[in-house]
């Protein structure tokens, strides 16, 4: 059967001025609004305080208010957003009392709504009953933006059910260090990759009018600006060292494509890029991402980042200098967030003219920009009942497609799917946890709570009891985490146990990885998977049943020695809730993998690369006297992932070969499921510079979309790729296309095309 079906797809296409157009009606009420503040209502509206200032978690996990702080600090310090649970999530229903009692008092007192702030993060992480999908880092292995959008709009609608109006999401740090703890919140290492999954998030959290964000959206908020992904120790919050050429075209490229998508807010690294502390970077700030761009949006800090200024950057000598510096670098918001003494530090600032009124003025703007855009003025309060799709079925299949599209088949010596009736030994210790497939910010910051409140979810071990029926099924773990230590504690391994129930079982699944972190508690020191983990596969292997390995993990824990003892293995991220249902039905074949990796799996710990390196790092031998051996061993490759089924690419070819930077490329290619099954297949694009006078990335990926195949079924994809994605930041940190040959692939096939003429870009981006 041929089919020829043409997707016609745009890529990120070069990125242009003028994020969002200005909404007259909104800029005349600001002017009216701020005509009647006073200049401690200004500094407030630039406040932010966590819950836990006004109130506390009482005995029955009830928030109860303390009035008196409530009071002083909407009353008398004016502040104008609260963000955060206290401890853990809250039913929509508390959540509609707490935001409700904050913003009946705002309005009486200010006369300005509050926005509330919380980490949606991978749906809704702080609302107990509503949807968890996959983190991100799995969303970007499904390799489908239309499938992002939708699971962001669920986040937004079951968020606003709680009358919560804006998320810290999606977080766009390009990971250039697998060590990093917050690797898995991300889109992997790509930026094109981080800025197509950023546009896919913005207009399902926002919907499709930023001006207008409706009851059922809510506002997104762009983190962590820029470059935290790329701390040189791989611990969070430590110092990056980027070129400038990396900073603009890698970086800067997924927040520049978000904020153009109509992005409203962007939350700030915490930790310094070349030495400069990001919150005390003037140009990034205020040049590259309010000026050069027009952008209208609201910057706000990360936690307790203006403080870190003097307390751990070292760049300001007290909390007043330090609050100088952050604001005249352009921040507009202080996620303070337990002290108030910042309104009366800034207050002072601009009294002794060390911080302009037209800086402050400008701040309190964009923060009201924000609420009119949310229309929080009008409707500063949802009814929870208006919501009646929250946490339901229908939101949960969305959930459990993400989690199936996104788990990544990478070896498979033809045990899986399994056999009918073939019985198996469910071991380590990520089979039987909901905390290990949800990872952080699922229900607390940690994700520590989520064994208990991930009510009527599946562990993986549940789902494939559900899957194959409970007599098929032997669990031993082997290894158990030590849920009251940190991440990485285990309880004293129970090997023999594991060994003895194998002989009962006619093939081993293995789920390891790691136990849930997030942040600096999930720092590390080797990249290793732990020892007990390596030795449980180990053993089990020595028995001579075969040994499928269940990656559930949020960054690539290093396997090379334990891998060749598998005989298939399967990287499943961090899926989420539905995350167990979704690797039952793959792994029985009921479901069929198309996921792929959208990072370079790491072999050796001191052999960590990108998939776009420069091609020195892949050179076997080098020539000439010395003889070096510079080749990188990588497990896996960005991009891999197999299927049930196989594909076979031809045909790729272009509407024309030369080209200049006016024109766009219409480059196609076939696709045809060659095998005896229905898949779905990542169609991915790269290219490569032959020659450049900054040395070429070996391979950069410029579009992708996912089709599905019926057995011997061919699609044509069609990509629309304009001349000017194939340009880069050259070493005087500007845009240039320059004139050469280029190769383009998909699959296995390759194309060469021409640039005639060499163009520079006259403005910052392109
Ligand atoms: C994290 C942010 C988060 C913020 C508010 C910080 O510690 O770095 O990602 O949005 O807290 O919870």
């Amino acid at each position: 059967m041929k089919t020829s079906i043409t997707l016609a797809l745009m890529t990120a296409t070069a990125m242009q001025t003028a994020a969002i157009t200005p909404d007259s009606a909104i800029e005349r009420r600001i002017d009216s609004i701020m005509s009647r503040m006073t200049i401690e209502e200004k500094i407030g509206q630039m406040t932010e305080l966590t819950l836990d200032v006004i109130g506390h978690r009482n005995s029955d996990g009830q928030f109860e208010f303390n009035e008196d702080k409530l009071s002083e600090v909407i009353g008398h310090f004016k502040v104008g957003s609260i963000l955060n649970v206290s401890e853990m999530a809250l039913t929509r229903d508390e959540w509609h009392k707490v935001i409700g009692r904050i913003q009946q008092e705002s309005m009486e007192k200010i006369g300005i709504p509050c926005i509330y702030g919380l980490d949606q993060n991978h749906g809704t992480t702080y609302t107990l009953g509503g949807t968890l999908f996959p983190q991100n880092i799995n969303m970007a292995a499904t390799f489908s933006t239309p499938l992002a959008e939708k699971a962001a709009s669920i986040t937004a609608y079951e968020t606003r059910a709680g009358s919560c109006s804006w998320t810290y999401s999606p977080t766009l740090d390009l990971v250039r260090n697998p060590c990093w703890p917050r690797m898995w919140e991300n889109f992997g290492e790509d930026c094109l990759m981080n800025a197509e999954m950023g546009k896919a998030f913005v207009r399902g959290l926002q919907g499709s009018d930023p001006n207008h964000i409706g009851q059922t959206n809510i506002a997104s908020c762009l983190k962590h600006f820029m470059g935290y992904g790329a701390a040189a120790t791989g611990k969070d919050r430590t110092p990056a060292y980027i070129s400038p050429a990396d900073l603009r075209e890698k970086h800067f490229a997924p927040y520049l494509a978000a904020i153009t998508e109509g992005a409203v807010s962007v939350m700030v690294n915490s930790g310094s890029i070349n030495g400069l502390p990001v919150h005390a970077n003037k140009e990034l700030l205020t040049d590259w991402l309010k000026t050069e761009t027009s952008w209208d949006g609201m910057i706000v800090t990360d936690w307790a980042d203006i403080n870190n200024l003097y307390t751990r950057e070292r760049v300001a000598r007290d909390k007043k200098d330090a609050i100088r510096m952050a604001i005249n670098a352009g921040i507009d918001m202080a996620m303070e967030p337990y002290a108030t003494d910042f309104c009366t530090l800034l207050r002072e600032l601009v009294e002794e003219g060390k911080v302009e009124i037209t800086r402050i003025d400008d701040a309190v703007r964009r923060v009201l920009r924000l609420k009119l855009r949310l229309g929080l003025f009008e409707h500063s309060v949802q009814n929870p009942e208006d919501y009646p799709l929250f946490g339901s079925e229908a939101h949960k299949a969305v959930a459990l497609q993400g989690a199936t599209e996104s788990m990544v088949l990478l070896k498979n010596n033809g045990v899986l799917p399994l056999k009918n009736n073939c019985r198996i030994l469910v071991t380590g210790p990520n089979a039987d946890s909901m905390r290990s497939l949800n990872g952080g910010w699922s229900y607390s910051w940690q994700g520590d709570k989520a064994n208990e409140w991930a009510i009527g979810q599946n562990t993986i071990l549940q789902a494939l009891r559900n899957e194959l029926g409970s007599d098929r099924v032997v669990y031993e773990p082997g290894v158990r985490y030590d849920d009251q230590g940190s991440y990485e504690a285990e309880l004293a391994p129970e090997i023999e146990k594991a060994i003895a129930a194998a002989d009962k079982a006619d093939i081993i699944i293995a789920c390891i990885g790691e136990n849930s972190y997030c942040e600096t508690p999930g720092n590390l020191n080797d990249l290793s998977l732990s020892a007990n983990q390596r030795r449980l596969v180990s053993s089990l292997a020595a028995t001579g049943k075969p040994v499928v390995l269940i990656l559930n993990e949020g960054r690539p824990r290093i396997i090379s020695d334990i891998e060749p003892l598998a005989d298939a293995v399967v990287e499943i991220m961090l899926p989420g809730n539905s995350g167990g249902d979704a690797l039952a039905g793959l792994l029985t074949g009921r479901f069929n993998f198309s996921g792929r990796l959208p990072f370079t799996y790491p072999k050796h710990t001191n052999s960590l690369t990108l998939y776009d390196h420069k091609p020195s790092e892949q050179t076997e031998t080098m020539s000439g006297a010395y003889g070096y051996d510079a080749r990188v061993d990588v497990q896996w490759p960005f991009g891999a992932g197999m299927s049930y089924t196989t594909f076979a690419y031809s045909n790729l070819r272009a509407d024309k070969t030369d080209f200049t930077v006016t024109d766009t490329l219409t480059v196609s290619v076939d696709v045809t499921n060659t095998g005896n099954v229905a898949g779905k297949e990542a169609v991915l694009l790269f290219s490569t510079d032959l020659v450049a006078s900054i040395t070429p990335d070996a391979r950069r990926l410029r579009a992708f979309t996912k089709i599905d195949l019926k057995p011997g079924e061919t699609k044509t994809v069609t990509f629309m790729l304009p001349a000017s994605d194939l340009a880069f930041v050259d070493y005087s940190g500007k845009w240039v296309l320059e004139e050469g040959e280029f190769d383009l692939m998909a699959g296995r096939e390759t194309l060469r095309v021409n640039c005639t003429t060499t163009h520079p870009f006259s403005t910052p981006n392109r």
